[in-house]
């Protein structure tokens, strides 16, 4: 990781910034980089001015900033010297606590340079530590509490321990707003002199969710293809069904439809290379958007669920999705 962001900072010729992931050459050096977050950079900002800080826990879906917020706290504070003074581990790593509790050892033994009381150590994916290892980390925390302040990074905060949250000031960070996304799209198209339409970013934006990293992802791919990237080359590199043939196949099947709607459906996955689960998900999202009457949306999103557990429980995906479709139809008979 330390290497990682040394590469893309030093990757600042042209052709060596060609072949550089875009997530670490755009990611944010500065807070005034990093978009949404409002809350909890003010917060930041505050400890960093105060030089003290409180151990930090930082928890909330992939792609959204939280290592890059913490590494931001590194450049803030340290400076040029950020690197010494910044140690990034990931707690899944199968080497496990131990190789942590080392790592964290030796570099807790040095004091911070410059006028920093502390290092910082970053920990990410804690929430893969089993609750003995969570319980050696605590142990840790306490132990160097002297010299060092620790950031851990997670995407869901009730898997960490009590004692630990309880040590940490908590920060939740939310997926990116779309037009917080879109303004990274046009900022990266300007650099990469690439041009991405509305419709294209609307889709880069649904395909990723507000997850940033794999929006980015799914942008390099296409630049790659063509400079004039197009929303269908985003649907089919990302693997996903245009909400509107979804959305034409669920309606097939409310007037009634039933095998031209079996066979659009068929045809749509076959289309994207879409398992039976990733499909379902799309449908589910898309239900919201049918005119039926709001009863019926939930009545269909709840079998939307129940059809997502038998799939993953092993059932034949394609009756399972047939089964939902007649929902679907059902739905028109009634009427
Ligand atoms: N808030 C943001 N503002 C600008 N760019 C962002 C933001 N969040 C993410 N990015 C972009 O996405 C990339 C990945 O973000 P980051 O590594 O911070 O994600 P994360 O929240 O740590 O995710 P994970 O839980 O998967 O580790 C960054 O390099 C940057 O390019
Ligand atoms: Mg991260």
């Amino acid at each position: 990781m330390e290497e990682e962001s040394k590469a893309s900072e030093e990757n600042t010729s042209d052709n060596a910034s060609k072949h550089s992931m875009w997530v670490e050459k755009y990611r944010p050096k500065a807070f005034a980089d990093i978009k949404g977050q409002k809350d909890i950079l003010t917060k930041v900002k505050a400890f960093i001015s105060q030089k003290n800080m409180p151990h930090l826990m930082f928890a909330g879906p992939a792609g959204v900033g939280k290592s890059t917020t913490a590494l931001v706290i590194a450049r803030e504070l340290f400076g040029e010297q950020w690197r010494e003074n910044f140690l990034e581990l990931n707690a899944s790593d199968e080497r496990g606590i131990d190789v942590v509790r080392t790592k964290v050892k030796d570099f807790a033994r040095t004091r911070a340079m410059g006028n920093v009381p502390f290092k910082i150590i970053f920990l990410d994916e804690c929430d893969a530590l089993t609750k003995e290892a969570q319980q050696a980390l605590r142990r840790t925390m306490e132990n160097y509490t002297q010299t060092t302040r620790f950031v851990l990074s997670c995407n869901y905060s009730s898997k960490i321990i009590d004692p630990i949250q309880s040590r940490c000031t908590v920060f939740r960070f939310k997926p990116l707003e779309k037009e917080q996304m879109f303004e990274i799209f046009d900022k990266i198209a300007k650099e990469e002199k690439i041009q991405i339409d509305k419709s294209g970013k609307e889709a880069l934006y649904i395909c990723s969710e507000g997850d940033c990293r794999k929006a980015e992802n799914i942008l390099q791919s296409c630049a790659a293809v063509a400079t004039k990237i197009t929303e269908d080359e985003i649907y089919s590199l990302a693997s996903v069904a245009k909400p509107k043939e979804v959305n034409e196949f669920l309606n097939l099947a409310l007037q009634n439809k039933f095998i031209p709607a079996r066979e659009k459906l068929l045809e749509t996955m076959l289309k994207y290379g879409l398992s039976g689960s990733d499909i379902i998900k799309q449908i589910q999202k898309e239900v919201w958007n049918l005119q039926i009457a709001d009863p019926e949306k939930v009545r269909l999103v709840d079998k939307c669920g129940e059809i997502e557990f038998r799939m993953t429980e092993g059932s034949d995906e394609f009756l399972q999705l047939e089964a939902l479709l007649a929902q679907f139809t059902l739905h028109a008979m009634k009427k």
